[in-house]
């Protein structure tokens, strides 16, 4: 039987038609170029090509987006037909239950494969995705950590078992090893701008906003092309410039990367992050929230991942859309009485995050301070990464100031100041409470 790059068998396939798997999977992981055109020549070269199917299928289910599950769906009885092996035949169930809204026996799946097969990069990759989604922390850190013995340098895509690595340990706190980790990935393979992420985020969580901006910058050639991490890369960017209360910056960038003609899901979270970022310091979006509002209106009802839901509900709160709010809404209270691993996040965070985000939008900013601050404990349960999940806690500060919060906000600069402490943001938020004291 023949095998990949690192030595895994795989059926129906020739060399050429693995070629095409590998140069597929090498760009899903590096997050630089299309993996969807060598994938499905993979599977036109060899149609018996077990693991291009899975691939194929993955690509379908890991951007998030809803339309991807009745696709990858749609591809299961040729997976099953072609899956000879053990590991192929995991994998059609992994993708069967991630095809039906069963991450976590998505993941618990991918687990059994990577203790039988550590190095199926496929099944890392995917794995790692999920633990991100279902807000697993230790696992985005522990699922490489458990495949690292048998990774060599040798190994074709070890770069990008350490970017994962970083990744994780980047999540975990663990800054040191997590910027360690990536630089090494990335004296591999300049190309994985999911390294340069990991690095990026190292210096997001502590503050480093001048050498994140020099970071993103000068790197630039190598992240900022065709692939799937270029526009979440911009948003990392424009973080930098917010944090250093650059927004007249941040909103150009807003205009010149994340508006392409034929966004992803995601970037349509990274859209709804930056302008709900830059709204709240008081830039003045204009037009920009009907825009991105017309662009989540097509999404409105699938109820398919309550983070993109909430993400969702910013652009139509801001935009003064109520009726596609509602309909969000609706869609979160569905989800939330269903049976998939969306209905609990939906549940326990979608819905009263987009409350939050409903009241703040009506400027009811007392209830919208009432809804936010137990939430953040738990807001991990509907996943993203800390950076991301950071937009509930600046919320959660605008509204403390415009609800005259004194004391709260106060409290809620010193801590943010504690792990940021040369933040300009969160010492006029200090400087804020301390007038509103004085003026009381
Ligand atoms: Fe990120």
């Amino acid at each position: 039987m023949r095998t990949d790059n690192r030595g895994l068998c795989v059926s129906g396939a020739d060399r050429p038609a693995v070629d095409a798997f590998e140069t597929a999977l090498a760009r899903l992981v590096r997050g630089t170029g299309d993996p969807l055109a060598p994938c499905a020549a993979a599977v036109d070269r060899c149609p018996d090509f077990a693991m291009a199917h899975v691939l194929a299928a993955y690509l379908q289910l890991c951007g998030t987006d809803a339309r991807g599950a009745p696709r990858a769906a749609a591809m299961l009885p040729d997976l099953r037909r072609t899956a000879q092996s053990e590991r192929e035949r995991r994998h059609a169930a992994v993708v069967a239950a991630y095809a039906g809204g069963d991450l976590d026996a998505a993941s618990d799946g991918l687990d059994d494969i990577l203790v039988e097969h550590p190095r199926d990069l496929l099944a890392l990759h995917q794995g790692h995705l999920l633990d991100l989604r279902r807000g697993d922390a230790r696992n985005l850190r522990d699922r490489v950590a458990r495949v690292r013995h048998a990774w060599s340098p040798a190994l074709p895509g070890h770069h990008a078992v350490l970017a994962m690595h970083a990744f994780g340990l980047e999540e975990c706190g663990d800054y040191g090893q997590a910027e360690d980790l990536g630089r090494e990935a990335l004296a591999m393979e300049p190309a994985d701008a999911w390294a340069h992420h990991a690095v990026a985020h190292v210096m997001e969580m502590q503050g480093r906003r001048s050498e994140g901006i020099a970071w993103m910058r000068e790197r630039e050639d190598t992240w900022a092309g065709d692939g799937s991490a270029a526009v979440h890369n911009w948003w990392h960017l424009a973080l930098f410039l917010l944090d250093g209360e650059r927004g007249d910056e941040a909103l150009a960038l807003y205009d010149l990367r994340l508006t392409g003609p034929a966004p992803a899901v995601t970037d349509l979270v990274d859209a709804s992050a930056l302008l709900w970022r830059l709204a709240l310091r008081g830039v003045d979006c204009g037009q920009r929230w009907q825009g991105l509002a017309d662009r989540w209106a097509p999404f409105v009802c699938d109820g398919w991942y309550a983070f993109n839901d909430c993400h969702a509900m910013m652009a139509f709160v801001a935009a003064g859309r109520w009726k596609l709010a509602e309909q969000a809404m609706a869609a979160l209270e569905r989800s939330a009485g269903g049976g998939t691993s969306n209905a609990a996040m939906s549940r326990e965070v979608g819905m009263p995050l987009a409350r939050a985000l409903w009241d703040f939008g009506r400027r009811d900013y007392g209830a919208a301070v009432t809804a936010l601050r137990p939430l953040r404990s738990r807001a991990h349960r509907f996943g993203g990464s800390h950076a991301q999940r950071d937009l509930i806690d600046l919320t959660l500060l605008e509204a403390a100031r415009r609800d005259g919060q004194t004391a709260l906000l106060r409290a809620l600069a010193h801590e943010r100041l504690s792990v940021r402490a040369e933040s300009p943001l969160a010492r006029r938020y200090l400087d804020l409470a301390a007038d509103l004291r004085g003026a009381a």
